[in-house]
């Protein structure tokens, strides 16, 4: 269903997800903090993201290098010469966000990096001497990058202060088509193991002129946000610009030589390009839902069980009785072992409690009730389940709930 921006700002931050950067100061334009259930859903999306680019796979390496670099970095690669947005009166502006190095007369001029890709070209030596990787390989980072952007707007859309999540995959130059490809279809594998449907992902050939100033093709990825069709992500063929140039500047030989073919080259680079804030503002709108339940309205987060912040909420039925609450508590205890994002609620009724869950987009709701206990014998041990989805509840041992749980989540 098609929702309002407003209503995602709002519910993000009504329920813990997202607020406005140094909120009690009035906010500072294009940031933003992430609140409990925001950084729990940020870290399901990166560990997802690493686990299907990185960690199963055997031809890609991560790293994690530091967001402020040598400015000969920023130099080399063209964004001190070119990474710039006109303002309204026709000027150019650099959109990189200085910083000093050192105090004093000393201080030296340097950047925040405006793209985590840099971090990972200055290091190509460094893996190839170190892990000897054979071609095709890559590397891949989590990070944030800056930008002054001119109008941040439309949420975490277009902030100054973001995340990228990206891979730098080294290939020979004549096979570029072939991964290019493989990569296309590696966005399109993510976007479905996270839950956006193929009809609100879309892809987009940008035009020649319209590319980045290192970039021969780049498709970029547009999902239909409440403000229209927009990047979500970028594919680029760097071709060798990257390495080319730090190889240039540095004075350090960044060619590698292919065992296979016997020759020595500057690799080229093909690079899929995913930035997290957006895929958090993506997953937020594809899976808000309006529905009726029980002949009530509701709001709630049809979350993949995989990204969802909380796996399980559990619930005794009533507050004021010790023995339900004991019970629920012991239970609670057991799954937050396993599972980790497991929460425990007693307060306000039932109905109240799902609201709550619904609204967070929480898979699965427990409630431990007099049944559990033994009032009727044959249900002892056993607690309901309820699905977000559907608002069913089914009956499920206590002792089977941790084996239910980790195959719903498969
Ligand atoms: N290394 C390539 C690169 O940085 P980009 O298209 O400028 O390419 C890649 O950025 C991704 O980073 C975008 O597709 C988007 O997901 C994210 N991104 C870029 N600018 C952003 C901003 N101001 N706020 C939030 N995300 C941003």
């Amino acid at each position: 269903m098609s929702v309002d921006l407003e209503t995602i700002v709002s519910l993000a931050k009504r329920r813990g997800f997202i607020f406005p950067g140094s909120d009690i100061y009035g906010g500072l334009a294009g940031t933003w903090d992430y609140g409990p259930y925001g950084a729990e859903l940020a870290n399901n999306l990166k560990n997802l993201w690493w686990q299907m680019f990185v960690t199963e796979r055997d031809d890609v390496f991560g790293v994690d290098a530091a967001i402020i670099m040598n400015p000969k970095v920023w130099e080399a690669s063209g964004h001190v010469a070119g990474f710039a947005d006109p303002t309204a009166d026709g000027r150019k502006f650099n959109t990189m966000f200085k910083t000093n190095i050192g105090a004093g007369e000393e201080a030296e001029t340097t950047y925040l990096r405006p793209e985590t890709a840099g971090g990972m070209f200055v290091n190509f030596k460094n893996i190839v001497d170190s892990m000897h990787p054979k071609l095709p390989f890559g590397l891949a980072q989590i990070g944030k990058a800056f930008r002054n952007e001119i109008a941040p707007r439309d949420f975490i859309f277009r902030a100054r202060e973001f995340r990228q999540m990206e891979v730098e995959y080294f290939i020979r130059p004549n096979e570029w088509e072939a991964h290019f490809e493989v990569w296309r279809q590696a966005i399109q594998a993510w976007c479905r193991a996270i839950g956006l449907a193929s009809d609100q992902v879309h892809e987009l050939e940008v035009p020649e002129g319209e590319r980045a100033h290192y970039s021969k093709r780049t498709i970029d990825f547009e999902f239909d946000y409440p403000f229209g069709r927009k990047e979500l992500y970028g594919l680029a063929y760097r071709t060798d610009f990257d390495l080319q140039a730090h190889g240039t500047a540095s004075g350090v030989d960044l060619s590698y030589y292919d065992e296979e073919t016997k020759e020595r080259f500057i690799p080229h680079v093909i690079e899929p390009s995913l930035g997290v804030d957006r895929t958090i503002l993506a997953v937020l709108c594809s899976a808000y839902t309006e529905d009726e339940l029980g002949g009530e309205k509701r709001v709630y987060l049809k979350f993949k069980p995989a990204i969802a912040p909380i796996k399980v909420a559990v619930f005794p039925l009533l507050k004021n009785k010790p023995e339900l609450v004991t019970k629920a508590r012991e239970i609670y205890q057991g799954l937050k072992k396993e599972l980790g994002a497991v929460v425990f609620d007693d307060n306000g009724n039932i109905g109240k409690r799902y609201r709550r869950q619904d609204e967070i987009g929480t898979p699965w709701c427990l409630t431990i009730d007099f049944d559990t206990l033994g009032e009727q014998p044959e249900l002892k041990d056993t607690v309901t389940v309820r699905d977000r989805d559907t608002g069913q509840q089914t009956r499920q041992p206590v002792s089977d709930l941790i084996s239910y749980f980790n195959n719903l989540l498969k």
